[in-house]
Parts: structure tokens; C-alpha cells; sequence
């Protein structure tokens, strides 16, 4: 039995996707195809970075990272999908009693529908252990074995009634669908470009909009910053220069009648019943509760695993000291003369929504423009606090918003000059799920890039990133979700930035999943933030 542990524990690696692999070759060709036929000249003073880090062998070690165990081929049928209600857990080894610093290990079996063991792994498990009274609760670690069983892995932070709670998220096969139509079907999520020309009235053409080329005539739109491409349908009446405004478009329904099946509520995000009895933890040498190790939090920290966890519904992280900042004094005083830039989506926004409510002097200026996705601004004046938030850039599903509010996130990196008392965050993340890996992996690096650069002009800067938050179930998943997290971390390991694990924070809390999680998971998002802005001693 491993003794008192909960330190480092590198994620466990995984391994190489051929059927991705040979997605993203088709789509290049494709790409290229397209774009010598049918695309006119870029609008926008086109120009065409090379990119050779899509040939480089960071990006194989990127997808070898996300790689995601297969369901066999002839696996595709509902019924030998993973059950939920037919699979099971117990405890690996039972001791005679257990302390604060032991682990629990739970072996879990999956089954199919009829009740038969599965022989392959990749099915989407969560897991938890958690205390209802005490608010506590830490995610699981999940290994998987390949032949159909799983080692779960629990560290006791805490003395009590401790219980296991494990959900299937999705089977593997669920799991394979969901791959599949993201990489074959890059477009099941659309975008709508609004043209206007003054002089042509006040009629407005409204055209389909994505990230790679929609059918037929197409505006290529080629960002000089970045070299990030946007693609609308050639609109009739209008120049592709009289692009104004941008929304969301629809959603494409691409699922078969047999596909929904694998989706339905009745079969993802279903408890597995297990014989794990409740355990007393006891408390070891009068350590009631694991602490936060003595190292303020700075950026540039690799998370552990687990990052931290919930204990009195206060998030206690286990790789540098977290602080709490209770009141509105407190957290005002963290913020005095900071100038914060917000660049993600809604669930950072979530944290821009948390600090204007908290703190009552923090006045929103309105800007004028769609909320959703921004520039919002507000500030404090007696204490020289400035807040920011604006979305990442297209793909971007929001209301109608004009087009060159629409920043990329790169973009505005490399337009701050820095200083000690300028910080940013960003997250990104829900808006690239349904699109081939590759888009993602583009836009992260040309973040990265902007990132390094402004690390080397301004050393004393702040830089956090917020992973993305579990819960997304409308037209996402958080398989899909992981996948881009697991990129992101990946692809800023090493560098000086800061990473608020938010995955970890609302996937073990006790509130309903939700991607736009309760006040209580925002404010620990936010003090988790605010511990690198301000780390005490
Ligand atoms: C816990 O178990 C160990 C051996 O398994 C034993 O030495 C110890 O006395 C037990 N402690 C309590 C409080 O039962
Ligand atoms: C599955 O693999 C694990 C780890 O290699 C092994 O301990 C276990 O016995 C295997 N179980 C089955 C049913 O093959």
C-alpha cells in the first residue's frame, strides 16, 4: 500500500492515433486543394506564414499525448458498449483501517450491455471521493489497463466518513463516435458573417462563416497578425471587404438515429454502482486535514496530481500555499493598481462577473458593444484597479458582435507592453472542441509564441491561464474538453506562466455539472487566481 502521498505524479502519458493522424493528412490536402481552386484573393492583405511547426515533431508528441485508447472496429454496435448499471467497482485491498496521507485503491470492471466483460479500455470515467458533510471532496486518478479494468486512485487528505463516487462520462465507444464526427464532420458547428455596405442601402447578406472554407465561392479573411484564416460563403451582392458583423450560426445535426442512442441521457454521465463501504479516515499523528505545502504559489509551478481538493468547500491546493481572500477588502487589496486583462470565453468571464459583485466599488463602464463577447471594462478609481475581459477571437459562438471587436488572442498579447502590475489570463478552450485538432493546436501555438514574447520584454508580468471547466454537455463534451485542456497544459509546460487548475475544481465539487459552474466554484477559481497575483509570504 503506497504510504502518505500526494505529490508529483506526472499524468500519465498517452499514446498515438493513426485514424487522427490520417484525418488531419486528408484535411490538409484537402485544404491546399481547395484553396489553389477556389478561394480569391484574401481581403485582408493575405499573407501566408509558413507554418513549420505542423510538420514538427511537437506536434506528433502532441497527439501522441491525447492519444485515446479504440474500441476494435467491429465493436460499433450499441450493445457491446459499455453499461454503466452492469459495471462495477471494489476495493483493490481492504486494510484494517486507514489514515489522512494513505491512498485507497479501487479496481473497476467494465461490462456491456448484457452484462459480459469488456477486453478493451478508453471508456470516460470520473472519479471522486468525497465527504457531503464536510464539503470535502479530491477527483481520482484513473489508470487504464487496456483489458477492460481500471485502477482508481484516492488520496486520504482528510480525517472522516469518506465516500467513492464514479460516473461513466462516456463508454469508448461513445468515446470513438464523438472522435469520429469531430474529425469528419469539421463543420458541425457554423458561424454567421453579416455583410454591410453603406452605400448599397441598408440591405445586409448574410452568409455561412468557419474556420476552414464553407462550400462554393468562398472570402478567405487571413489575419496578418497571426496568420489565423477565417473563411466566409462569398456573399452575392457585397465585397468580401463589407464583412461587418459576426454571430453564431447553427448547429448541425450529423447523428444517425443509431449514433443518438450512444448519446442519450440514459447512457452518458451514469453512476457505476460499486461495494466500496464508507471509510473512517483517521486522523495521522493529530493531521485532521492535508495542508497546502509552505511555497507561495508563483508562476511557472507544474501542477501535482492531484492539484488539490475541497475541504470545508474551500479549494486547498496541493502545489504551493493557496490563499483565500473572504471579503471584498481582501481581495481589493490583492488588486490595488493592477491592470487585468481577461481574454477567453464565458467561463472567464465568469470570474470578470465574480470580482464586479464582490467588490461594490469595481463600477462596469459600458462600452457599447454585444456583452457576449466584448471588450468589457471596468474599474475601481480610488484604487487604480482596471478589469478587463474580451473574447479569444473566432471561432466564437456569441450574439451579433462587429467583427473588429473580435480580437485573436495573440493579437492582444503582443499589443500589451507589460510591467509588474499588469497581469493577464486567458483561457481558451469550449469553442474549438468540435473542430479537427490541428486548428487548436495552430492557435495555441501562435498564443505561445506571443506569450514567450511578452515574458522577454516584461519579466515581471503575470500570466495565468484557466483550464477549462467540466460540464459541457449542450453540442460539446468533456472528453472532447480534456483533450484541448490536456494540449494546453502540454504545450505551456516549462514556461513561466501560471495554471489555475479549474478542470480539477469543478469536476470533484458537489454541485451539478454545469460549464458554468456555481458561485461557490467561481470564487475558489478566482482566489486560486488571485494567490498568484498576490502570494503573501
Ligand atoms: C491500524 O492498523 C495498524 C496495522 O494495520 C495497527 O498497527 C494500528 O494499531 C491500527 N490503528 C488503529 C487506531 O486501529
Ligand atoms: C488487466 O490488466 C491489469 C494490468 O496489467 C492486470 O493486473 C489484470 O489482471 C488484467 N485483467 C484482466 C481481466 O485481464
Amino acid at each position: 500500500m503506497p504510504k502518505t502521498y500526494w505529490g508529483l505524479r506526472p499524468t500519465p502519458l498517452l499514446c498515438l492515433g493513426l485514424i487522427f493522424i490520417g484525418g488531419m493528412i486528408y484535411w490538409f490536402l484537402s485544404f491546399d486543394h481547395f484553396r489553389d481552386k477556389h478561394v480569391p484573393p484574401s481581403p485582408v492583405g493575405a499573407k501566408s506564414l509558413p507554418d513549420p511547426f505542423m510538420e514538427s515533431p511537437e506536434l506528433q508528441a502532441l497527439l501522441q499525448l491525447i492519444h485515446w485508447p479504440a474500441p476494435p472496429e467491429n465493436a460499433a454496435a450499441f450493445a457491446s458498449s459499455t453499461s454503466a448499471e452492469k459495471s462495477h467497482y471494489r476495493l483493490l485491498q481492504s486494510q484494517s483501517n486507514y489514515t489522512v496521507g494513505n491512498m485507497l485503491l479501487v479496481s473497476l470492471e467494465a461490462r456491456d450491455q448484457s452484462g459480459q466483460p469488456k477486453h478493451y479500455g478508453g471508456d470516460f470515467l470520473r472519479a471522486k471521493l468525497h465527504s457531503p458533510e464536510l464539503k470535502a471532496s479530491v477527483a481520482g486518478t484513473v489508470e487504464d489497463h487496456k483489458n477492460g479494468t481500471y485502477t482508481l486512485t484516492f488520496p486520504l487528505l482528510w480525517a472522516g466518513a469518506v465516500k467513492v463516487s464514479v460516473c461513466l462520462i462516456y463508454s469508448s465507444e461513445t468515446v470513438a463516435l464523438l472522435r469520429r464526427i469531430r474529425d469528419s464532420h469539421p463543420s458541425t458547428v457554423t458561424f454567421r458573417g453579416y455583410f454591410v455596405d453603406p452605400g448599397q442601402g441598408s440591405k445586409e447578406e448574410v452568409t455561412e462563416c468557419n474556420v476552414h472554407p464553407v462550400s462554393g465561392p468562398t472570402c478567405q479573411y487571413v489575419d496578418p497578425g497571426t496568420g489565423e484564416h477565417w473563411f466566409c460563403a462569398r456573399p452575392q451582392h457585397h465585397s468580401c471587404n463589407d464583412l461587418v458583423y459576426h454571430s453564431t450560426g447553427i448547429y448541425k445535426n450529423v447523428l444517425s438515429s443509431a449514433e443518438k442512442v450512444f448519446l442519450s441521457g440514459a447512457a452518458t454521465d451514469r453512476i457505476i454502482p460499486g461495494s466500496v463501504p464508507i471509510i473512517q479516515v483517521l486522523p495521522s499523528h493529530q493531521l485532521t486535514v492535508a495542508t497546502s505545502p509552505p511555497l507561495p504559489c508563483h508562476p511557472g509551478l507544474a501542477l501535482t496530481n492531484p492539484s488539490g481538493f475541497y475541504y470545508k468547500d474551500v479549494w486547498v491546493s496541493l502545489g504551493c500555499s493557496s490563499r483565500t481572500f473572504p471579503t471584498s477588502d481582501l481581495a481589493l487589496s490583492c488588486l490595488r493598481g493592477k491592470i487585468v486583462h481577461m481574454i477567453g470565453d464565458s467561463t472567464l468571464r465568469q470570474w470578470w462577473e465574480f470580482l464586479l459583485a464582490f467588490i461594490p466599488s469595481v463600477k462596469h463602464i459600458d462600452l457599447h458593444v454585444t456583452y457576449k463577447s466584448g471588450p468589457l471594462l471596468a474599474v475601481e478609481p480610488a484604487q487604480g484597479l482596471v478589469l478587463r475581459w474580451r473574447a479569444h477571437g473566432v471561432p466564437l459562438r456569441t450574439g451579433k458582435s462587429k467583427m473588429a471587436d473580435i480580437h485573436y488572442l495573440a493579437n492582444e498579447l503582443n499589443a500589451l507592453g507589460g510591467g509588474p502590475d499588469m497581469v493577464v489570463v486567458f483561457t481558451l478552450g469550449v469553442h474549438f472542441i468540435t473542430f479537427p485538432m490541428h486548428i487548436y493546436v495552430r492557435r495555441v501555438h501562435s498564443i505561445r509564441q506571443a506569450v514567450a514574447q511578452l515574458l522577454a520584454r516584461s519579466p515581471q508580468i503575470t500570466i495565468v491561464i484557466k483550464s477549462a471547466n467540466t460540464g459541457y454537455t449542450v453540442y460539446g463534451s468533456d472528453w472532447l474538453s480534456l483533450q484541448l485542456d490536456n494540449i494546453l497544459r502540454a504545450m505551456f509546460a516549462g514556461m513561466r506562466v501560471a495554471i489555475v487548475d479549474a478542470w480539477a475544481m469543478t469536476s470533484c465539487h458537489y454541485l451539478p455539472e454545469n460549464i458554468h459552474p456555481g458561485k461557490v466554484v467561481v470564487q475558489n477559481e478566482v482566489n486560486a487566481f488571485l494567490s498568484y497575483v498576490c502570494p503573501g509570504k
